[in-house]
């Protein structure tokens, strides 16, 4: 199972990779803004910037919405550098512009998934990964892990090579239940991330140790 760091925050990046276990990062258009990285010139930087600080793939996310818009920006922020995987929203413009991009080399993540026949048409038009936003899908009232179910289903049914990358993670029962289900990839903020290794008996026990050689030594 791979972990993603869903955030554009410099400092996160570099704590999350620290701890040794970061496969790669997600960004998106909020997650730049809400660090105020704005104009083509900075966001471009910032994206050169977290594919320097770490080692795997960085989503970078278009924001043109027709399909050769997508295109060529997908083209644009590939070049930057090659550890960038083009994000492109799930619709049809985005599946056309997946299926050009990945005949071009490109790798693709096709992001804001909420059913398993967009995960289907997806992987059809060849993207890399696809995006299951399944917090906001329990934001709703519906199941978000359900939907990694059906998709880990469908494309083992299909031996499709598109990687599902669970995103919209809010907590650690999410990450958890993933990986009992086989979502290949989790993109998680860092909370959730290091929330993996709380327990309060490995507190309590740690204390007890160290109480204890204390005693020992006098
Ligand atoms: C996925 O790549 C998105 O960046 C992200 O996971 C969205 O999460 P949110 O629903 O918490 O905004």
């Amino acid at each position: 199972m791979k972990f993603f760091i869903d955030t554009a925050n410099l400092s996160e990046i570099r704590e999350a990779d620290a701890l040794g276990v970061l496969d790669g990062v997600t960004t998106n258009p909020s997650l730049m803004a809400k660090e105020g990285i704005t104009g083509d010139a900075r966001v471009m930087e910032h994206y050169k910037a977290i594919c320097e600080m770490i080692d795997g793939p960085v989503s970078a996310e278009v924001i043109a919405t027709d399909y050769e818009g997508m295109v060529s920006e997908g083209r644009k922020l590939a070049g930057l550098h090659p550890q960038i995987v083009v994000k492109v929203p799930a619709t049809e413009n985005g599946i056309k512009a997946i299926k050009q991009l990945a005949k071009e080399g490109i790798k693709t993540n096709c992001t804001l998934i909420f059913s398993s026949g967009q995960a289907i048409m997806a992987a059809k038009a060849g993207a890399t990964y696809v995006s299951p936003f399944i917090g906001r899908i329990d934001d709703m009232n519906y199941d978000g892990i359900s939907l990694i179910d059906q998709m880990v289903g469908i494309y083992s049914n299909y031996g499709f090579q598109t990687q599902i990358l669970a995103a919209s993670i809010r907590n650690v029962k999410h990450i958890l239940e993933c990986a009992e289900i086989g979502a290949d990839v989790v993109t998680s903020p860092l909370k959730p991330l290091k929330g993996l290794l709380n327990h309060p008996l490995t507190t309590i026990g740690l204390e007890k140790f160290l109480a204890d050689h204390k005693k020992a030594q006098g």
